[in-house]
């Protein structure tokens, strides 16, 4: 095994070790993938800004994140799925994030339940919400949320309908698995993986099979979001939500300045900037792109997230310098997660905060508060 010295490694050794449709899944935008691809080559135009003889004995890279601690102001993302690209994923991405002091959030379409994630970690972690048609369901789910200490819910707005993603489709990609031969020829390639599955109880959507009356398989992703997903869900929806779940309450899926303000103006705690990893509107800027004129919007009133092609610590660094108060990571922690299990998160976790400890202060930035638009050139 080559040794594994950034993210790029971690995703070749996560190519290798998991099969294809759950590869693609992550690998994947909607339609053309444009938006999806920009999100990380827009990063890539940002440059930094090289100062020298600053005092660098002293350097942290900690700071907060809604009023939290964290060793680095990054987050693991909602990540749909998460149990089938290693098994108990989300378990371990919770464990890894935990250990390392960021936060982990756990999505409403994830493998382990809420309550599995709970008793395997110690430290609290953020739940995402999709809003379903049936609000019975959303009441208890938010519920079940609290009821597990979750730090904050993570409301997305982006997806009360599915951006088409041709290799899903194509793939057949729905829980369970479909069968079919290319798939289970596939499968069969990946043994590590297999014996993982095989070995765990949990292979099923845990918040919902056993929560949602009469709903004992899912399907297809895109015909269970079409029956299930709530197309009605609209601003107005923001207060009860708000009103029941009664804590910290971060608003994802915002790319323009105008919804920045209405999430504001709804009671958001927080915003992340976010076009859903390019999955859902095609077409769309990179979230890099409508940062800046987000956050001159909303100012220092709410916390405002990024999210959305980062892929180092210098990505963070350029997201931080343009804006943001922190990240979140997808991809990134998935293809760690897929490659070695808890041990590749950890792993994607310290990649990150040394490219983010080094960069800032090839910059001369010796802490988080510091950074600013005027470590980039312009
Ligand atoms: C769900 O959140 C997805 O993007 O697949």
């Amino acid at each position: 095994m080559t040794t594994i010295t950034c993210i790029e490694d971690l995703k070749a050794l996560y190519k290798q070790r998991v099969p294809k449709m759950f590869y693609d899944y992550t690998e994947s935008g909607s339609w053309t993938e444009q938006t999806f691809e920009s999100n990380a080559t827009a990063l890539q135009h940002i440059l930094f800004k090289q100062r020298v003889l600053v005092d660098l004995s002293q350097r942290s890279v900690a700071s907060t994140l809604l009023g939290q601690p964290v060793t680095m102001p990054v987050a693991l993302a909602p990540v749909g799925l998460t149990g089938y690209q290693h098994a108990d994923g989300e378990i371990k991405a919770a464990i890894a994030a935990a250990r390392f002091g960021v936060p982990y959030t756990l999505s409403t379409m994830s493998i382990c339940s809420i309550e599995d994630v709970a008793t395997k970690t110690s430290a609290p972690f953020w739940f995402q919400l999709y809003v379903m048609r049936d609000r019975d369901f959303i009441r208890r789910l938010i519920q079940r949320a609290k009821a597990a200490e979750c730090s904050a819910l993570v409301l997305t707005v982006d997806l009360q309908i599915l951006g088409q993603r041709h290799k899903d489709i194509k793939n057949g990609l729905s829980t369970p698995p479909k069968p079919t031969l290319r798939n289970i020829i596939n499968m069969a390639t990946k043994p590590r993986w297999g014996l993982g599955m095989l070995a765990t109880p949990r292979r099923d959507f845990g918040n919902i099979i056993g929560h949602v009356a009469g709903v004992k398989d899912t399907g297809s992703l895109s015909e269970w979001t079409r029956e299930q997903f709530d197309p009605g869900l609209n601003w107005d929806d923001v207060a009860w939500i708000k009103d029941l779940w009664g804590g910290p309450l971060i608003i994802k899926g915002i790319m323009t300045p105008e919804d920045a303000c209405l999430a504001r103006d709804h009671g958001a705690d927080a915003i992340i900037v976010s076009n859903h990893g390019g999955r859902q509107l095609d077409g769309a800027p990179a979230s890099i792109q409508v940062l800046p004129a987000i956050k001159a919007a909303v100012g220092d009133r709410i916390e405002v997230l990024m999210d959305g092609g980062i892929r180092s610590g210098q990505d963070v660094l350029r997201a931080l310098a343009s804006g943001a108060d922190g990240t979140l990571i997808g991809r990134a922690y998935i293809y760690g997660l897929g490659a070695l299990g808890e041990a590749g998160v950890r792993e994607t976790l310290n990649i990150l905060r040394n490219e983010l400890d080094l960069t800032m202060a090839f910059c001369g930035c010796t802490n988080i508060a510091n950074v600013s638009g005027d470590i980039l050139w312009s």
